[in-house]
């Protein structure tokens, strides 16, 4: 039997083909996804990142509710005019605790994904309550009902328990003091135990300027200014840039 009678026999029988079909794009497949089995990390570990506080992933829960992904984006591409304006590039190891991420695929307003400590709470305070305020010609809406809001933590443990399945590295202690944590973090009456230390670099404070109560307005404002601040940037590029050199 030559080649030819070999390959009509194939074009012909519809099964034969279907089955030889499969098994070209079952390698390709292979040769693509199993890799990523056996590889340490398809996200390389980045120093500083940590799972998000009770509050801001509250606030990030307001976040996600009220839709601010609509107009914004939480994903710095490395072209130049993006890193200009925004900063450094998202890294994959700074959304690796969201979920569900965050990067967005429209900017009516600017990229928010650094903008951690860019503005004051006040700023932030007045902009959510009144966009037009401080910036005239926004077509922000207003979110003034956030200040009016107490917080309403439902069952903050069960929450960072749920993350925890998907793989957040939240320990027991933090799952333990999951409502305690919600609140002190936003109220200078309560005490914040060893919060600081479970969560490296969390902002103590109230956020919203009304220290009598802790509102959605704590949480969101707590949230936005953590965004960005986890991961020293500059020391990861000189990390690549050192490793870029000495060639490993
Ligand atoms: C209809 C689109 C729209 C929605 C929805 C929206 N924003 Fe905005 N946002 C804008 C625009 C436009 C700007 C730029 C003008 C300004 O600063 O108000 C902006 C600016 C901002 C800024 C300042 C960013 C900077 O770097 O100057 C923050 C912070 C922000 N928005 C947060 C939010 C949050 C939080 C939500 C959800 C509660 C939200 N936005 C919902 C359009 C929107």
């Amino acid at each position: 039997m030559n080649l030819t009678t070999q390959h009509k026999k194939i074009e012909r029988n519809v099964t034969l083909l279907s089955v030889g079909a499969f098994v070209a794009v079952a390698i390709g497949g292979i040769v693509e996804i199993a890799p990523l089995f056996w590889i340490e990390n398809t996200i390389e570990q980045v120093d500083g990142m940590r799972p998000y506080t009770p509050l801001e992933q509250a606030g990030r829960d307001i976040y996600v509710r009220e839709g601010c992904y609509s107009c914004h984006s939480q994903m710095i591409r490395p072209f130049r005019d993006e890193v200009e304006r925004y900063g450094h590039y998202s890294l994959a190891a700074e959304s690796m605790y969201d979920h569900p991420f965050q990067w967005g695929s429209k900017r009516t307003g600017p990229d928010l994904a650094r903008v951690g400590g860019r503005y004051s709470d006040e700023w932030h305070v007045q902009h959510l309550i009144n966009p037009q305020s401080v910036v005239p010609e926004s077509v922000m809406p207003s979110y003034s009902f956030l200040s009016d809001t107490q917080l309403a933590a439902v069952d903050p443990a069960a929450d960072l328990t749920a993350l925890r399945r998907v793989g957040v590295p939240y320990t027991d202690a933090d799952i333990e003091n999951a409502a305690a944590d919600l609140f002190a973090q936003a109220d200078p009456n309560a005490s914040p135990g060893n919060l600081a230390e479970r969560y490296p670099k969390a902002q103590i404070r109230d956020f919203d300027g009304d220290p009598a109560r802790v509102t959605e307005m704590d949480a969101l404002v707590a949230y936005l200014q953590m965004l960005g601040t986890l991961v020293d940037v500059n020391s990861v590029t000189a990390q690549e840039e050192l490793a870029q050199e000495t060639g490993r």
